[in-house]
């Protein structure tokens, strides 16, 4: 069974929530963080394509969780793995078999729908004046989310092959390989960023329910009798990453899956749920996997993936306890997170995208007052953007330009003035308090960096 999470109720902190999602959809697409995947042929349900500031603010992410989550932990290796593996492997893990949603069609206009999400008989196409008797709906049949592609020269000689629908279970099939080279020591984990394939039945919400789509995961081995212990452990540094994130707590939340949840091998899963405008659902679940998915590879491939403990030497298969976050999902919760309109001055309303510093897709945007003063303003958009993502914009008023990057969510603006070239000065002027602030043109960079490193 896929993530289920997706709920259709409609609870009051929903009906109070600020943003809508049209809103959101529409400013993504024409400020280029996010729209529909070949848009000119009118898009493709379940794929999306990310833009300039959304490639950066998706990168962002993904290198604060690989920074927070391999790099600096001394007891975490990543890898980069293919994303078709051998047919066997999605035999083992269970996903041939069992990775499916019960699906209906409709006879009359011809569309796939979730069991769950038909309400009575009706099929959720029909209008509402239409009679019952007109829908006409199959029985619930079992819907397999895999994506087939073929392998192989010729046709007689082709092998199906699945697109990985999660990105853990090269984790496993890689373990022995990654422990022994790595030299790492049971605990230990291993992390992994990329994509997955799911061909679900009806994609919605803009990127949240995908047909293609990012995760980062870690899969951490332990004793058996460690399980509990690192569940907690990873339950609370995994929430602490989304508020370093710049999450606002009032946004966040744990959801326990109830006991009916529990896949049959789990033995403990915890949703972090994030407050959409379509209510709360899940960007991260922290999973106990038990031996399952390590006993299943052993028995399929024939290879032992037992580990033995140098000082008892107790022989064991190690217990896996997963944190796996959907980047899209993650990113998604952080535009809605930072989206705000605002009144200013004079009964103006301005947007400001209220991203981290660290998670912002431009960290500075270079305005000089004039165009005549684009050599100098160049020459320290020069110098910023060694390091990090920075905008040159020199066209327009310079109110508006500053809107024009509060939208996107850029923290600073440097404007080069006609005083600039005799004070060796330049004016920075912070997003959310849009306090202004006179500093030397050397201490720019650093003054640009320290903020951005500040936090995440
Ligand atoms: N290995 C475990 C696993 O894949 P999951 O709950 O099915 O667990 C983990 O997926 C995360 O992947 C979810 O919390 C969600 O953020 C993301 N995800 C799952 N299906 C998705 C989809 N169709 N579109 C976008 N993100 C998805």
């Amino acid at each position: 069974m896929s993530d289920q999470s997706e709920t259709q109720s409609s609870s009051a902190e929903e009906e109070r929530h600020p943003l809508a999602m049209e809103t959101l959809v529409a400013l993504c697409a024409s400020r280029g963080f996010i729209f529909p995947s070949s848009e000119v042929y009118g898009g493709i349900n379940g794929f999306w394509d990310y833009g300039p500031l959304g490639v950066e603010l998706k990168n962002n992410l993904k290198a604060a969780w690989w920074q927070r989550m391999v790099r600096q932990r001394t007891d975490v290796v990543g890898i980069d793995s293919a994303i078709i593996s051998h047919p066997r492997a999605w035999e083992a893990s269970g996903h041939v078999d069992h990775f499916s949603d019960p699906m209906v069609d409709c006879r009359t206009c011809k569309r796939r729908f979730r069991a769950d999400q038909i309400e009575g008989e009706r099929c959720p196409e029909a209008p509402r004046k239409r009679a019952l008797t007109d829908c006409d709906l199959t029985e619930a049949r079992d819907f397999n989310l895999m994506l087939q592609t073929q392998i192989g020269a010729s046709v007689e000689a082709q092998v199906t092959a699945y697109l990985r629908p999660e990105t853990c279970q090269p984790i496993f099939t890689d373990f022995k390989r990654v422990r022994e080279s790595a030299r790492q020591k049971v605990p230990f984990g291993i992390g992994q960023i990329g994509k997955a394939f799911r061909n679900e039945i009806t994609p919605r919400n803009f990127t949240f329910r995908s047909r293609e789509f990012e995760q980062v995961e870690m899969e951490f081995f332990c004793h058996p009798s460690q399980r509990e212990e690192w569940f907690a452990s990873w339950r609370e540094e995994r929430m602490r990453f989304h508020h370093d994130l710049g999450f606002d707590s009032g946004n966040l939340r744990f959801r326990p899956h109830a006991p009916d949840e529990l896949a049959h091998y789990a033995n403990a899963a915890e949703d972090v749920e994030f407050l959409f405008p379509f209510g709360w659902q899940e960007i991260e679940g922290i999973h106990d996997r038990g031996d399952w998915d390590l006993s299943r590879h052993s028995e399929f491939s024939g290879k032992d993936l037992i580990v033995t403990d140098e000082a008892t030497k107790e022989r064991y298969t190690p217990m896996v306890i997963e944190t796996s976050m959907g980047v899209d999902r993650t990113c998604l919760a952080l535009l809605v997170n930072a989206y705000t309109e605002e009144e200013i001055e004079g009964g103006e309303t301005r947007n400001v995208m209220r991203l981290s510093p660290g998670i912002a897709p431009v960290k500075a945007a270079v305005l000089p007052l004039s165009k005549k003063l684009s050599e100098p303003a160049r020459a320290l958009h020069a110098d910023l953007s060694r390091t990090m993502n920075v905008f040159y914009d020199d066209a327009g008023n310079i109110g508006r330009r500053y809107r024009r990057q509060d939208e996107i969510g850029t923290p600073f603006c440097v404007t080069y003035d006609f005083d600039s070239q005799d004070d060796g000065k330049v004016t920075v002027r912070e997003r959310d308090t849009m306090g202004q602030e006179r500093i030397s043109i050397e201490g720019v960079v650093s003054y640009v960096r320290e903020r951005v490193e500040a936090g995440i």
